[in-house]
């Protein structure tokens, strides 16, 4: 088994996700990444690639208006031996639970991190999911040839706040117009820094070794003293890289660069490529899946709305679990107990939509899909069993949702149910008014929904205010309980798309207070599909 074909493409994979707060430098370094995957000749052409290649529909057209990027979705490209598969995580605007979820089909991540700024909001945030799975994570702290934070602090920060050792691989040597460069711990070398090659791969000087005179005299003697006290300092003080605490998702090798500068972007990603995981197991319902095996599984994490629209289709991205695919071979599509021959599937190639013959394990292919798939749908050879861990997510924004045309409420209720199939939105009907309220975990969502409401479902909407500050899913095991419950709260109670019972908080007082009142309901922040 150990050494089958399948075996070998599972062995040369690594996936992965960048999660970071907006403006700490994602698209920069992905712009770098893939310049040194040879995706592309000269970095500087991830935002807005592609437009022209493909018309747009009219919400893209508002997603390209406002600067967002979405013809990257995947980018597969060799480094050192590996394949990676880079996941884009949607940001800024875009931010959605597609974000949170991409998350769930990644084997690692790398967490860009502003070193002026240190850690925030979006990365807390983000990294709470990360928790989900205790996925592994690499760090890189940015944008070094600005006036940063002291090292030392930016990795108590990450220690205190995201609860998770660091070890750092390179250790900066100044910063902002006085940065010379890293030096390098596990090769011993000092990598000296050049302004204004961030474009190009750099042939970089190097210095072996910390007491190297050669040292003094490329960064100067103060900055070179610097580094050895700091040094001293930080691996007594700090832990030393582990590769099992690493894989727990305990431990974060810590990289320091600047990504416009592109520099120490390389030693991350030979980090990354050599100590992240190949495709691992995944849990389902019925049982663990390996990688290896010799039958095709896979979950669809994200769907993603008229890509093209001339043929006004979605397209289901699906991580493959085990096996292989092939084009034209027949999956399960076990929720619906179907065969589904599949001939067409894409491949996304740096940003390019090109057909797949083959793929495997920690791949993503994209799947045409007219309705019939919904988030969180598994894919096999005939097997029965349910991938696990794939999510919805609470919303964090609210609004009413009323139509121009009052004689359209089926057609709205339809809309949005299958909208929140798709995860574009969730839905929550109040069990004690009409009202239907959408949740969503990202501001620009809602106009996707009221775009895609009226050009796919003839119905004009228009959103209101409402006060609701979070939503819950609620459980609870004795149905007498459970009785009182709703009775006690039902002003509070509304069915989400799935008829899921949920708790709809105006505000995390009147949650906590609930939570605190009734031990024996379950409050949950995540829902299976
Ligand atoms: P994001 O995707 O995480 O939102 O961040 P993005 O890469 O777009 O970077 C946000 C801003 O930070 C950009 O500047 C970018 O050039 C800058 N930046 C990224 N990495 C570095 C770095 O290592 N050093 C410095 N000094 N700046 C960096 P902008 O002015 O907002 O955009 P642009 O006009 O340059 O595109």
């Amino acid at each position: 088994m150990s050494n089958s074909p399948i075996q070998q493409q599972v062995d040369k994979r690594r996936t992965f996700a960048i999660i970071s707060h907006p403006d700490a430098g994602k698209t920069t370094i992905t712009e770098k990444v893939l310049l040194f995957g040879q995706a592309l000749q000269k970095a500087g052409t991830v935002k807005g690639r592609g437009s022209g290649q493909h018309a747009k529909s009219d919400w893209m057209e508002m997603e390209k208006e406002r600067g967002i990027s979405v013809t990257t979705s995947v980018m597969q490209f060799p480094f050192n031996n590996r394949l990676v598969n880079l996941l884009d995580t949607p940001g800024h605007e875009d931010f959605s639970e597609d974000t949170y979820r991409t998350l769930t089909a990644v084997d690692s991540c790398l967490m860009v991190i502003d070193a002026a700024k240190g850690v925030e909001d979006r990365t807390r945030k983000l990294m709470e999911v990360t928790r989900l799975r205790d996925t592994p994570i690499v760090t890189f702290m940015n944008k070094l040839d600005r006036d940063i934070r002291d090292p030392m602090e930016l990795l108590d920060e990450v220690e205190n706040e995201l609860n998770m050792m660091c070890a750092p691989i390179s250790w900066p040597i100044g910063c902002g117009k006085e940065f010379k460069g890293v030096y390098h711990i596990h090769r011993d070398e000092t990598i000296l820094y050049q302004t204004g090659q961030g474009h190009t791969i750099q042939e970089l000087r190097t210095v072996k070794g910390l007491d190297n005179p050669e040292l003094d005299d490329a960064v100067g003697e103060e900055l070179a003293a610097q580094l050895r006290d700091e040094l001293e300092l930080v691996l007594g003080a700090s832990n030393e890289f582990d590769l099992e605490m690493f894989l727990q998702g305990e431990l974060t090798p810590v990289f320091f660069g600047t990504a416009l500068g592109n520099f120490g972007v390389d030693h991350m990603l030979d980090g990354l490529t050599e100590w992240a995981p190949a495709p691992q197991p995944r849990a389902t319902d019925a049982r663990e899946v390996v990688a290896n095996e010799e039958k095709f599984t896979g979950f669809v994490f994200k769907i993603q709305a008229n890509m093209d629209p001339k043929h006004r289709d979605r397209i289901a991205f699906m991580r493959i679990c085990s096996g292989k695919y092939s084009k034209g071979m027949k999956m399960r599509h076990v929720r619906s107990g179907k065969d589904v021959s599949i001939s067409d599937a894409v491949t996304f190639m740096a940003g390019d939509r090109s057909h797949a013959e083959e793929a495997f394990p920690g791949d993503i292919i994209g799947l045409h899909n007219h309705g019939t798939i919904q988030i969180g749908d598994t894919f096999t050879q005939g097997e029965v069993l349910k991938f696990t861990g794939i999510p919805n997510f609470a919303p964090e924004m609210f609004r009413r949702i009323r139509l121009r045309d009052p004689l359209k409420q089926k057609q709205l209720l339809k809309g949005l149910v299958q909208l929140s199939e798709e995860g574009a939105v969730q839905v929550f009907r109040p069990l004690n008014t009409n009202d239907l309220i959408v949740g969503a975990v990202g501001v620009l969502q809602f106009d996707v929904v009221v775009a895609r409401l009226k050009s796919e479902y003839k119905v004009e909407a228009i959103y209101e205010p409402i006060s609701v500050a979070t939503a819950r899913w609620v459980e609870c095991e004795d149905g007498k309980k459970l009785d009182e419950f709703q009775r006690k709260v039902s002003t509070n109670l509304a069915l989400d798309g799935g008829d899921n019972l949920t708790y709809i908080a105006p505000t995390m007082v009147n949650l906590n207070l609930a939570i605190e009142r009734y031990p024996d309901v379950t409050f949950r922040k995540t829902r299976e599909h």
